[in-house]
């Protein structure tokens, strides 16, 4: 097995990172340009590498004291199952500017068992969503 790295940073082609979006279930039809605007918006952006290949990602939007919540970590299919996604969220929670934050939240459908070997707790289900797509078009 190829030795995997971790990186912290934005500095990196963003066509690989499109293509990670496109394996999962909720990030396929993002664009180039969005793509860009909400990487230089986020402010904890954690990547894994094989070499010159992106093979994970997840990244961290917060207030750096009270809260963080952790979106879109991602590991490329044929990567699964290698410790690259504990890999991302142990670098996440260890990252250095992140280390006041008392809690971090998550949103994920199918992946409970893998978050709970990390220490995270399905048992407080309290997240309420507005979803843009969904609303009523508005009478005015
Ligand atoms: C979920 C995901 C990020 C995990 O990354 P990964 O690199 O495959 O996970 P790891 O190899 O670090 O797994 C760590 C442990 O969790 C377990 N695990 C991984 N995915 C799991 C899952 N979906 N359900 C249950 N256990 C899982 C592994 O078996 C492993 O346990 P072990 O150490 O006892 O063998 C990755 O499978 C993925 O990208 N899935 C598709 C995208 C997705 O749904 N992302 C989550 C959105 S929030």
């Amino acid at each position: 097995m190829n030795m995997i790295t971790f990186q912290d940073g934005k500095n990196f082609d963003l066509v690989g990172l499109l293509s990670l979006f496109q394996q999962s279930s909720w990030a396929g039809d993002r664009t180039l340009e969005d793509t860009q605007d909400m990487v230089k918006h986020t402010n904890v952006f954690i990547t894994a590498w094989d070499g010159g290949q992106l093979v994970g990602c997840g990244r961290v939007l917060t207030d750096y004291v009270y809260r963080a919540s952790i979106w879109d970590v991602i590991v490329d299919k044929p990567y699964q199952g290698q410790d690259i996604g504990t890999g991302i969220i142990n670098t996440i929670l260890s990252h250095s500017t992140l280390q006041r934050v008392d809690l971090f939240w998550l949103c994920t459908r199918d992946n409970q068992a893998f978050y709970e070997t990390l220490g995270f707790s399905a048992k407080e289900q309290i997240g309420m969503v507005w979803d843009r797509t969904r609303q009523k078009p508005s009478s005015h």
